[in-house]
């Protein structure tokens, strides 16, 4: 829990807050509370680039659509007369205990929605305790992310490039510095045909924003014939051509398992199959996701996949949700599904563009509130014992 809030639950230390400031001063909160309300405020605060890379997502953009529609198709049917007065929203992964089952999700070029970028994000997380997930594209170096972290759970997002001694280095920056576990996005062999960006022919990493972690590594600055400094143009380029691998197949999991003692948490995985061989493979752990619909158009959505994954490989591995977490009760429909924690994208995503780190810190305690109380309004005390009896279908 956060730093000034020690001793109160998530929920009523946040209304009190709000409810207080908004009748004795009538002031209201600088972040708008609803998701929708958020977005527009981005929409209107941002660079029309900049917001259309982190709303758009691949082609006719209906994966991103069905993401959230998939949330409806659950119910909650809450428990009543269960002192609910204390709540413990703890859980423990790879052996580590997090104050709450919230991920921040890994988000590449953070440094188009505020000049911080991801070293903001970082704070705002630090300042709560939340477990941060630092992307291979991160604006700033994996190194300066961590050290903003400090203590905080963390853990590196891998994009595994076609440079095998180039993911080599990265996996072993991270374990350098500090990161608890290794996530690797495996649904990213290529970048998705997302029409904003192709419209407005706008590529981040070609600006120079989100290949910090190449431009300081020293495998990456030997393929380049002028330091990135000097030829930026030229190290985004270099950027593109080594940037991922799509010749991977299972087999070179245990290729990465063999580099590293950190955990290995498989990203972007919606078919009990894949879920299955990356655990034969050598991932500790799985994130059930398409990427926020930003990857393959008409795409399943990845709840709908939550419950078979769970079925295939629950007590075998850790599992994490991601891809249309907006609100606390979507965050409990996935843990009452099988999840053992969820990600969550593009609502920090805005908070940071509207107002840097207290815009992400304010975006997180919304959730966390709404998380808390909802939890608690089901008839539960802790965040583990969400089950399936939670939930009817629609
Ligand atoms: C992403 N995502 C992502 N994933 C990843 O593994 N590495 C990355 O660098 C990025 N970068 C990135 C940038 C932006 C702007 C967005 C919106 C998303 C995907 C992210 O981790 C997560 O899977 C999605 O954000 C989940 O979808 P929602 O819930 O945000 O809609």
């Amino acid at each position: 829990m956060s730093d000034d809030n020690t001793s109160t639950p998530y929920g009523r230390f946040r209304q009190t807050t709000v409810y207080t400031t908004g009748m004795l001063t009538g002031e209201t909160p600088e972040i708008p509370p609803a998701y929708e309300a958020l977005k527009q405020r981005a929409a209107e605060e941002l660079e029309g680039e900049a917001y259309d890379y982190v709303a758009g997502g691949a082609g006719s953009e209906s994966t991103k659509h069905h993401n959230r529609v998939a949330f409806g198709d659950y119910r909650i049917v809450p428990r009543v007369m269960r002192d609910t007065a204390e709540r413990d929203l703890s859980v423990e992964v790879f052996g580590q205990s997090f104050d709450v089952p919230v991920l921040l999700a890994p988000i590449g070029a953070q440094g188009i929605l505020h000049e911080d970028g991801d070293l903001a994000s970082a704070r705002a997380a630090a300042r709560l305790n939340m477990p941060y997930v630092c992307s291979t594209q991160s604006s700033e170096p994996l190194e300066d992310v961590a050290e903003e972290l400090g203590d905080t759970p963390k853990w590196f997002q891998l994009y595994w490039s076609e440079d095998r001694e180039l993911t080599e280095s990265l996996v072993h920056r991270a374990e350098d510095s500090g990161y608890d576990a290794l996530v690797v996005t495996l649904d990213t062999p290529h970048l998705g045909w997302r029409e904003r960006d192709v419209s407005r022919g706008f590529l981040p990493f070609l600006a120079g924003d989100g290949i910090a972690n190449y431009a300081s590594d020293p495998v990456f600055r030997d393929r380049l014939a002028q330091p990135p400094e000097e030829n930026e143009q030229a190290a985004a380029q270099e950027f593109v051509e080594v940037f991922s691998n799509p010749s991977l197949t299972w087999p070179d999991l245990d290729w990465l398992a063999g580099q590293t003692d950190l955990p290995i948490v498989c990203k972007g995985i919606l078919h009990p199959d894949d879920a299955e061989q990356a655990v034969e493979h050598g991932a500790d752990g799985v994130v059930v996701s398409n990427h926020g619909g930003r990857q393959v158009d008409g795409e399943v959505a990845a709840l709908r996949q939550l419950p078979t994954i769970a079925r295939r490989i629950g007590g075998d591995a850790t599992l994490i949700f991601d891809s249309g977490i907006r609100r606390g009760a979507d965050a409990v429909k996935a843990l009452a599904l099988g999840a053992d924690a969820v990600m969550l994208g593009r609502p920090y995503a805005y908070g940071l563009g509207i107002d840097g780190e207290d815009g992400v810190h304010e975006v997180l305690e919304n959730f966390l509130a709404d998380f808390d109380l909802t939890v608690a309004l089901t008839g539960h005390d802790t965040a583990g014992e969400l089950d399936r009896d939670v939930l009817v279908e629609a």
